[in-house]
């Protein structure tokens, strides 16, 4: 047999090889507080490294352009039916290869080129997928934003109905990726049909809590939802659109395929099975209302010690923190925590500076410290910690600081193992 076949990565490309080791290394020795990440099950890795990857197909279950095609079809039947029993909703679409792809097959199906789009401004925590200047679809389309009110950082949903009656967008889009409080589904859903928009929700970031029954679910309310099934999903990269409109549904599946999209990414089709199986169970229920009480853990833990969190609080995975009180941007907070071993990202909070070097907020999500095992006691540690580090580098005083936290973060990533070897 061919060494092409035998070979391990090791034996065939030491520099990746090496990368790799290191990059589980990094993973089993830092606590991951970045909100998109989480860490997936043995079965989740089981598919992405499985020889179906090698299976190219385009079409979908039962008509496909390549033969060969009755096992990935059996995959894909079984993503379809589990999203749908899992969102409560008719049909679904799970080939997208990114959230981002999803959302373009969205705008794709129902917009024309400069429809208007109304969506949730990116430093109030929107997505760059939701029509930003620098994205396609804030190029092809006309973008308009809606944001939270000053005082409470929630949603203005009285501002919001005026600027969707004075702008009249074809399409309402809820969701973001900075964003840590439950939205009102039911206000969006009617101040859409007033307007006479369809009403799109982007999930990515709390479809897991959305799965788990710890998260207001966006049906009836939403014509569309899309969503990935990373961050608290627990899955593969890759998305998923949802919907219980049966006029769209075919047009949606153009839509994907052949609109934006080739050929399926096999192997992340049956991890996505395999995390929305899972994601049906009560273990899964028992991980995302966990999420839910660590991330409200970390928030207070972290305003007890003086340390202001965007509209005071979560309903998410998600904390936003305001840093400047401390005299610090988003940027340096991230470099001090990673020091430690902690890694966060450098976020805009609302009114923040246009600016990336600028911003003052820092985003944390609990998902992947809450899948490796951590619970309340461990969030209020974390938080602590979080504290001293954000303050000694404030002070400029980090080497002890850095030191000791360093330690107890080394202690709390060999108590709750990631992998097994
Ligand atoms: C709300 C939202 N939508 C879409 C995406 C894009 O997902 P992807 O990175 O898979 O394209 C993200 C990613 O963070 C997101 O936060």
């Amino acid at each position: 047999m061919s060494t092409h076949f035998l070979n391990t990565i090791e034996e065939t490309d030491p520099l990746i090889a090496n990368a790799l080791a290191n990059e589980k290394k990094r993973q089993q020795d830092q606590i991951e507080l970045i909100a998109s990440e989480n860490i997936v099950s043995r079965a989740v890795m089981d598919a992405l490294g499985h020889e179906i990857t090698n299976k190219t197909l385009e079409g979908y279950p039962g008509n496909r352009f390549h033969s060969g095609g009755k096992f990935v079809d059996i995959v894909e039947q079984a993503a379809i039916d589990r999203a749908k029993k899992l969102f409560g909703c008719d049909y679904a679409n799970v080939q997208p290869h990114s959230g981002s792809q999803a959302n373009l097959a969205v705008f794709f199906l129902l917009l024309e080129p400069n429809d208007k789009v109304l969506s949730l401004d990116l430093a109030a925590g929107g997505h760059l997928s939701h029509g930003l200047k620098a994205n396609l679809s804030g190029r092809w389309f006309e973008p308009h934003h809606y944001s939270v009110d000053a005082q409470s950082e929630v949603i203005d949903y009285d501002a919001l109905e005026k600027l969707a009656q004075e702008i009249k967008p074809k399409l309402l889009i809820a969701g973001g990726s900075a964003y840590p409080r439950e939205i009102d589904f039911a206000r969006m859903g009617l101040i859409a049909k007033k307007a006479g928009a369809w009403f799109h929700v982007d999930m990515a970031h709390f479809a897991g809590l959305v799965a788990g029954g710890v998260h207001a679910s966006p049906f009836p309310h939403a014509d569309i939802v899309t969503c990935t099934t990373t961050k608290t999903l627990r899955g593969p990269r890759g998305g998923i659109i949802l919907t219980n409109n049966e006029d769209w549904f075919q047009r949606l599946q153009s839509a994907v395929f052949p609109g934006v999209q080739g050929s399926i990414h096999t192997q992340v089709l049956a991890a996505k099975a395999i995390c929305l199986g899972e994601a049906l169970t009560d273990d899964f229920k028992a991980y995302a209302a966990q999420v839910k009480s660590n991330a409200k853990t970390l928030a207070k833990t972290l305003q007890s010690r003086g340390i202001r969190i965007v509209s005071g609080g979560t309903d998410t995975h998600m904390v936003l923190l305001d840093l400047r009180s401390k005299g610090l941007t988003g940027n340096r907070a991230e470099t001090a925590l990673e020091r430690a071993n902690i890694t966060s990202n450098k976020n805009p909070i609302p009114n923040d500076s246009p600016r990336p070097p600028e911003w003052v907020g820092l985003r944390f999500g609990v998902g992947a410290a809450t899948t490796r095992g951590m619970k309340e006691a461990e969030f209020k540690t974390l938080g602590s910690i979080l504290v001293d580090l954000i303050e000694a580098e404030a002070a400029d005083e980090t080497d002890a600081v850095v030191a000791s936290c360093s330690e107890q973060v080394a202690r709390l990533c060999a108590q709750f193992p990631v992998f097994s070897n």
